[in-house]
């Protein structure tokens, strides 16, 4: 069974197709990479699959499930960081993972919450109201928010973006760690350095087509290079969002 299938998926904006015919089937413990420039449909994608957007046609399933018809049963097994920042400001940090385990229906959470403040970086925050808290320790409470109902599969949707290296560096050990623990990883970001140490298996998107698809070992291996240098993701990303091909 994939953790994440993408079958025949289309998504329409009035005259805007965002997803085009999308067909993606991700395997369990998978790390995966999502990859495109703004607005090639990232976004929209992981939408569907949390359910916040309905396809125009097609479907997804997560875990198996249904992600419209069996929608709580998908749900429950999802983890999303969203892209945008959005919280309550008068929740402290605790509160807001608390509020969170509750919305999943989990009463006793205390002991893992603790173990995600600590992982994250968070625990002298933990009693702090989130309007005090400066962005990148904001987005390290969206990671935490993520988590907190143990989902087997987490999607992290430009987790980094405006995040400090310090941040990156212990984030990525923690996703790495839950990965090797059998969870499935997506991440769309666009520092493709991290792509290429994390990502096994890649799919670049452009204008809501996946271009390109395949491990991050042979999409290294396609570029044609003159000079000594090795290749490295941003030159094949490059070249592929330059060609017209699909795939
Ligand atoms: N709610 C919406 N209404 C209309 N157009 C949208 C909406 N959300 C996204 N789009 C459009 O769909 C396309 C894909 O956007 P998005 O999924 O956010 O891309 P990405 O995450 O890859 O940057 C873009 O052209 C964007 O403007
Ligand atoms: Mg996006």
């Amino acid at each position: 069974m994939s953790a994440i299938s993408f079958k025949n998926l289309t998504k329409q904006y009035g005259s805007l197709t965002a997803l085009q015919s999308i067909n993606l089937d991700i395997e369990e413990g998978e790390f995966f990479g999502l990859l495109g420039p703004n607005g090639a449909g990232k976004t929209t994608l992981i939408s569907i699959l949390a359910g916040l957007c309905k396809p125009t046609s097609g479907f997804a399933t997560l875990m198996g499930f249904d992600v419209q018809a069996q929608f709580r049963e998908a749900r429950r097994r999802l983890g999303i960081v969203p892209q945008e920042l959005v919280f309550d400001p008068f929740f402290t940090v605790r509160e807001t993972l608390e509020f969170q385990s509750g919305y999943f229906g989990i009463k006793h959470n205390a002991d893992w919450i603790d173990e995600i403040l600590e992982n994250l970086g968070l625990t002298d925050k933990a009693n702090k109201n989130m309007r005090a808290l400066s962005g990148g320790m904001k987005r390290r409470v969206l990671v935490a928010q993520a988590l907190v109902h143990r989902p087997p599969v987490i999607v992290l949707d430009e987790p980094t973006a405006g995040v400090d290296v310090e941040l990156r560096q212990s984030l990525w050990q923690f996703i790495s760690r839950l990965n090797q623990q059998g969870h499935t990883i997506v991440l769309t970001t666009h520092y493709l350095e991290e792509a290429e140490q994390l990502c096994h298996r890649i799919a670049m998107m452009k204008q809501g087509q996946i271009v390109a698809l395949d491990t991050t070992k042979n999409l290294l291996a396609r570029v044609s290079h003159d000079d000594q240098r090795k290749a490295d993701l941003e030159d094949v990303f490059m070249q592929i969002m330059a060609g017209a091909h699909h795939e």
